[in-house]
């Protein structure tokens, strides 16, 4: 199997929860790499950007607003097939359909405060990363 990379978001719910670590103990004990990661403050233009595909679900505006409360942690993750093993140790999106074990079963509050993002695809992950990183701060 490959060794590819996927990007990743620790929300605004797990920060305020001082559980960026536990998080990411989680995703590394799931075989990924920390490869770059920062603690920043999402602007809106950033997060209406990031989110754009969403831009006409009826939850896009209150996402927004969650996305800009408080830090997030935006991290790549290196690992062999990095982008399902990271979706894999996630769960699902609504944590109430998420399998014990997962992050979001563990520490997601709700569908939308669901503590973690992961890319949904190899060639969206090329282009998250490339939104939020520089390729000298990615250090494989
Ligand atoms: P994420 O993987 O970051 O991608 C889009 C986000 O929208 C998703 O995680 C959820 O946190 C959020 N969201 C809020 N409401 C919904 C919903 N009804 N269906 C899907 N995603 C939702």
């Amino acid at each position: 199997m490959a060794v590819t990379r996927t990007f990743s978001i620790i929300k605004p719910d797990a920060t305020r929860r001082n559980l960026t670590g536990a998080v990411t103990k989680m995703l590394e004990e799931a075989g990924l790499r920390v490869v770059a990661s920062k603690r920043m403050r999402m602007t809106r233009d950033q997060a209406e950007g990031f989110y754009a595909v969403h831009r006409e679900r009826p939850f896009f505006n209150d996402l927004c607003n969650f996305m800009t409360s408080g830090p997030v942690v935006v991290q790549v993750l290196e690992g062999e097939n990095a982008v399902a093993r990271n979706r894999e140790i996630m769960g699902a999106t609504n944590p109430a359909q998420a399998d014990e074990g997962t992050i979001r079963k563990t520490y997601a509050e709700s569908i939308e405060a669901n503590s973690v993002h992961g890319s949904d695809s190899d060639e969206n992950a090329k282009i998250e990363i490339n939104f939020f990183f520089k390729p000298e701060e990615i250090v494989g």
